[in-house]
């Protein structure tokens, strides 16, 4: 369907085409040099020591599970208003996934009183999810970490460029996971990182990543090693150099594109404030800084959801919600109790276009329909 306004737009320009093709011509395609140095990019820019490039956040979200050591018998404790794979990344562990409420209507992150209530001595892991690229408490979230002896995991999919207290979002726990699906705020079309600080997580990561082999075919190639062993049940997670080589000029682009994303939500926030009042608006406190990868409203209490985005489309508007609770889906009902605040937000929540090319217009043609139809009233 042709929208008059999608909900993401990516747009790729003649730097990914060259850098691709410099690839394409360069002969040697699977994980190589124009993987290392995006590695080493993306550990700069986001302050972390290591960086491995693999080939969709699920699997850097894997990877964090195995290389912190969960298993069988574990239990780790997660958010329900997030994308599946955060749970079943734990899931493919043998772990049981704990799910615990948001902190509030207006903070959609995970909650650290309700993390703590759920601690056992089962428990060996907290994974966190920054909705939307705004920051969990992670200074609560390490505190209890520390308490109680658990590792952190940060699922930073939408959270690229954000940042806490000037440190990073993805660098707080002890492994951070970032996605570059083709709709993230950077993209390598499929694509993920995994950064860690810690030299012996990064090492089983970096075994694991490759079926658990010592050396790597570009290492080989290289004239570095000559023959390897195999240490552990590895994966083939690896990226490979075309999406790296998207990945490096993506990042480039990435800052700015993360600053017209904060203009646009800006613009946003003053329209329904103003002209939308009884219109939820989350993230109204100022807690570090965004990357704005979505733009998420919550609906007046009795508006229909569907009405409104089935009106909202026929405008040409595309809208989505984010997410159907996780502790909802058929394979994980049944495994804990009602999660009140998280129910009751992904009911009314709506997620509005935001792209970094969205243009004024645009905006305005989407501010123009939401005010019109977010009122039970009217439709
Ligand atoms: C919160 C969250 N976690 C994990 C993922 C998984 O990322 P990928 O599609 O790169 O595997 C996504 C991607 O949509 C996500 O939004």
């Amino acid at each position: 369907m042709e929208w008059r306004v999608p909900l993401a737009d990516v747009k790729l320009g003649i730097e990914e085409e060259n850098a691709v093709l410099e690839v394409l011509r360069s002969g040697w395609l699977t994980m190589g040099s124009v993987t290392q140095a995006f590695e080493r990019e993306i550990a700069t820019f986001v302050g972390a020591k290591h960086a491995f490039a693999v080939n969709n956040a699920t699997a850097a979200l894997h990877l964090a599970c195995m290389a912190v050591g969960v298993g069988e018998g574990d239990e780790v404790i997660a958010p329900s208003l997030t994308f599946v794979a955060t749970a079943n990344a734990v899931r493919y562990t043998g772990a049981k996934v704990v799910f615990v409420d948001i902190e509030s209507e207006d903070w959609l992150c995970i909650s650290p009183q309700a993390i703590e209530e759920k601690i056992n001595e089962r428990t060996k892991a907290i994974v966190v999810m920054h909705y939307a690229g705004f920051a969990c408490d992670m200074p609560a979230i390490m505190r209890i970490a520390e308490k109680y002896n658990l590792a952190i995991i940060e699922d930073a999919a939408h959270a690229i460029g954000a940042s806490l207290d000037g440190k990073a979002l993805g660098t707080w726990g002890d492994v951070g996971c970032y996605s570059f699906f083709g709709n993230k705020n950077m993209t390598t079309a499929e694509g993920g990182v995994l950064v860690t600080d810690d030299d012996s997580l990064a090492e089983k990561v970096r075994i694991l990543r490759s079926h658990g082999m010592t050396t790597l075919t570009w290492d080989r190639h290289q004239g570095h090693a000559s023959t390897y062993d195999v240490v552990a049940l590895g994966y083939n997670y690896r990226i490979d150099e075309i999406r790296s080589a998207i990945g490096r000029e993506q990042l480039k682009k990435l800052p700015a594109g993360n600053a017209r994303r904060e203009v646009l939500v800006g613009r946003y926030r003053q329209a329904f404030k103003e002209q939308a009042p009884s219109l939820g608006l989350p993230f109204s406190e100022k807690r570090g800084l965004s990357s704005q990868h979505i733009f998420a409203v919550l609906l007046p209490e009795g508006v229909d959801r569907e009405a409104f985005r089935e009106a909202m489309k026929k405008d040409g508007i595309q809208t989505s919600f984010h997410y159907p609770p996780v502790h909802q889906f058929a394979i994980y009902r049944n495994e804990g109790e009602e999660l009140w605040m998280t129910e009751n937000v992904a009911r009314r929540q709506v997620t509005l276009p935001l792209f970094p090319g969205m243009t004024d217009e645009q905006q305005d043609l989407v501010i123009k329909s939401v005010i019109k139809y977010a009122t039970s009233a009217l439709i």
